[in-house]
């Protein structure tokens, strides 16, 4: 196992998080197409052109398949003769194959036996890392810190590329506000402009500064669109989302993503109002490449054009083609469908072959954008010296521990919080399904990562304290465990001063694709293991790892010290000792709100007021919006983090009381400051820490309703012991803009609230007018 130690953690390894302390708002996400570069290039243009006219029908049908060539990871297409059909020109690019000799063996048959040498274009789920696995995408974003994002992308790139990948399907920015549905651990949570940071954070990342260099690859932003809405929470699911609800919240990381130059776009599995997202014209022609002008590849999601049968509206193969490819989707991921019915399509004229042409040119551009013609084969020789660099490793390490969040720290035996754990004599017991479970630590999607190469938190924990300082037992298993096992969990627990009980989900099986669960509590006996080990009189530490906030009101109520520490990847054990121990104080805050119960859900912070809102002054009255068997607020709401210090947040301050609704519009999308918003933030504590400054804006008496609080700017502010800063966020127009009644993006007269605050659910609001 490569080890390094933790003096090799130099500034400038850690620089991303530094260069992150500067404001982040709608005007740092790009707001333009890049031009010039990548497949946006004109100097690309003659050369597709002159390629496109040699070939034949078939061949350029063959340019818009795609299969998977190694483990499946859904339905089959029943096909294996891949070696054949690559001879034949018949496949356009291949995934799930991950290493050099592979890609490199599949390569050949393209480029040295295909009538026009077309090299093919090699994907992989590349989610969170490669073989340097980083913490899950939703841990990645509760850093806040986009210069993480992209620097853990960059990593992933150099890795995969060394394969021969030059294609991830990746970022997942699907907005998602409801944490039964598995693949909320995918993603960036439930804010549309943090979601849109990250977005385009991730595709910088990936692609780097040129496609042509041999270690970018391209990004594919997924699943479009509105996937993440699943009913119920259920994955696969249809979707009911107006047009004002799509624009305001599920596009804009997707329109992020394109901005930032992502070469591909994943078409989702759900259906949109009845129309299945992989043959929705709306989503696809008129948003995505009318408004938009993406000129990269839609590529349909894994068999998601066959499934228009079933989601009833293709009765055969060849209309599900043609419904998907006239909606917009330019290759076929695994159906084998493109492959079957689209020249027969063209020749009885139900596709216009000029339509084909211009899906080819797209997928022709790209490849000659990565430079494939010139480089088809990757160096077999530098795929090993390219993984696990030490320098990865490192930020693997800081982006776990910038991604944990501390839920609750209440004080232990001597009245202090008992977190972060001092190095003293005390005898701790680790108890706990979690505590070593290094291939849970990877989280869902683990590329190649190998467990081994994880660092085991008990290791890390022995050499923190000892050996003869540390006791163990398991307890009970995730799901399943015997009485047996719970009394000598028990035991030892008693035999300790303190005990870590690290409980949660299993990250393979039960977060990611497929792994909806009704009920998101504590699985299994662990919540029996918990008020046993509780009830010892003990003071305990609990980690929830996890890919999905948990409802344990219980634990929240009993335990003093929780840390969401979600599944931190491949430096897991030596950033956990770290956090426990405060060499590194935590800083993430949520970016979903946590319930209480699952019966909330979906619960997002930005929801609409309804006409009859609880008055907090009395919150029993009956005949208002609530439940009565549960509160309405989350456990945590949305931006929630503490940290080893305290901040004080003084009131919000606006440098205008009036902004004229007609001067905004013009400036929209274009940065510049309309009002600058400024708070005094304080570190009350005694030790130094980060605090992620949240600023949040309410409009009323807008044409459509909007959201109680809307996340607008953050900022990530460092302050020593006693240290006071001033925040200042310089707010562009965007910040006070809307998706109005006639789907349009504007400026309307309100009544604004302007929050500077730690969370979505504090703070001390600015009144400003926004006059016609
Ligand atoms: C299906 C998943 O929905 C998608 O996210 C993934 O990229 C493809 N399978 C390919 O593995």
């Amino acid at each position: 196992m490569l080890k390094i130690p933790v003096f090799i953690f130099s500034a400038w390894l850690l620089r991303g998080s530094f260069m992150a302390a500067q404001v982040i708002s709608q005007a740092s996400i790009p707001a333009q197409l890049p031009s010039g570069a990548g497949i946006y290039d004109p100097s690309l243009n003659p050369k597709v052109q002159s390629l496109l006219r040699k070939m034949t029908l078939d061949e350029k049908v063959g340019q818009l398949v795609q299969y998977s060539a190694g483990q499946p990871t859904g339905p089959g297409t029943g096909r294996t003769d891949y070696e054949d059909m690559l001879a034949k020109g018949q496949i356009s690019a291949l995934f799930n194959i991950s290493t050099a000799k592979e890609t490199n063996a599949y390569q050949r048959l393209a480029v040295e036996k295909s009538r026009l040498h077309i090299p093919i274009l090699f994907g992989l789920d590349v989610i969170h890392g490669f073989r340097t696995e980083f913490p899950i995408p939703l841990a990645l974003a509760s850093t806040w810190d986009p210069q993480i994002v992209e620097n853990a992308a960059r990593v992933a790139a150099k890795e995969a590329s060394a394969t021969g990948i030059r294609w991830t399907f990746s970022p997942m920015v699907d907005i998602a506000r409801d944490p039964r549905w598995g693949r909320i651990t995918e993603g960036a949570g439930e804010d549309p402009l943090l979601g849109s940071v990250m977005s385009a954070a991730y595709v910088r990342g990936y692609q780097g500064s040129r496609l042509d260099a041999p270690d970018s690859i391209i990004a594919c932003a997924k699943h479009y669109v509105g996937y993440g809405a699943a009913e119920a929470g259920r994955d696969y699911n249809s979707t009911e989302i107006s047009e004002h609800t799509l624009r305001q919240y599920y596009l804009p990381p997707f329109q992020a993503a394109v901005n930032a130059g992502s070469a591909s776009i994943m078409s989702a599995f759900n259906a949109i109002n009845g129309v299945p997202a992989s043959a929705n014209p709306f989503t696809l022609k008129q948003v995505l490449r009318k408004e938009w002008g993406f000129k990269g590849i839609v590529d349909s999601d894994w068999t998601s054009i066959a499934e228009l049968i079933p989601h009833g509206i293709a009765n055969d193969g060849s209309t599900a083609a043609r419904k998907a490819f006239s909606g917009g989707v330019d290759m076929d991921m695994a159906s084998s469908l493109y492959h079957d019915h689209l020249a027969a399509l063209v020749k009885s004229g139900k596709i216009p072959v000029e339509e084909i042409d211009e899906a080819v040119r797209r997928v022709l551009r790209v490849k000659f954008a990565l430079g494939l013609f010139e480089r088809p084969y990757v160096d077999e020789s530098r795929e090993a010296s390219a993984m696990l660099q030490p320098s990865s490793l490192g930020l693997a390490q800081n982006a776990a521990e910038r991604s944990m969040v501390l839920l609750k720290n209440a004080p232990g035996p001597n009245a202090a919080p008992l977190l972060p754990l001092s190095k003293d004599d005390r005898a701790i017991a680790l108890i706990g399904p979690l505590a070593d479970d290094s291939s849970s630590m990877l989280g869902a999607w683990q590329g190649l990562a190998d467990s081994k190469d994880v660092a085991s938190f008990p290791v890390a924990l022995t050499k923190q304290i000892g050996e003869d300082h540390l006791l163990r037992a398991k307890g009970v298993n995730v799901i399943g465990g015997s009485d047996e096992d719970i009394n000598a969990a028990v035991a030892i627990a008693n035999k300790a001063d303190l005990v870590i009980l690290a409980l949660g989900e299993s990250g393979g099986e039960m977060t990611g694709e497929a792994t909806s669960r009704a009920h998101i509590g504590l699985p299994g006996r662990q919540q029996e293991l918990l008020e046993k080990v509780v009830a010892t009189g003990k003071p305990v530490v609990l980690l929830v790892f996890s890919g999905r906030p948990l409802t344990m009101p219980w634990a929240f109520q009993h335990v003093p010290a929780v840390l969401a520490a979600w599944f931190p990847g491949i430096e897991a054990g030596s950033a956990l000792v770290r956090t426990l121990y405060g060499e590194s104080n935590p800083s993430g805050k949520l970016v979903v709100s946590w319930p209480r119960d699952v019966g909330q859900e979906p619960l997002y912070y930005n929801a609409l007021s309804t006409g009859r809102p609880i008055d907090p002054a009395t919150p029993d009255n009956n005949y208002v919006s609530r439940y009565i068997d549960e509160q309405n607020t989350p456990q945590f709401p949305f931006g929630f983090g503490l940290s080893y210090t305290s901040f004080k947040y003084g009131a919000t301050r606006v440098a205008a009381k009036q902004l004229k609704a007609s001067h905004l519009m013009p400036k929209l999308g274009n940065g510049g400051t309309v009002l600058s918003v400024s708070a005094d933030v304080t570190n009350t504590g005694q030790r130094a820490g980060e605090e992620i400054v949240e600023l949040y804006v309410r409009l009323e008496g807008t044409s459509v309703a909007q959201p109680v609080r809307a996340l607008k700017a953050f900022e990530q502010v460092a302050l020593n012991p006693h240290e006071t800063k001033t925040v200042t966020f310089n707010l562009p127009a965007d910040a006070f803009a809307l998706w109005n009644d006639q789907n349009k993006y504007t400026v309307e007269a309100a009544k604004a609230t302007v929050w500077i605050s730690p969370d979505s659910a504090r703070g001390e609001g600015a009144a400003v007018e926004i006059i016609p």
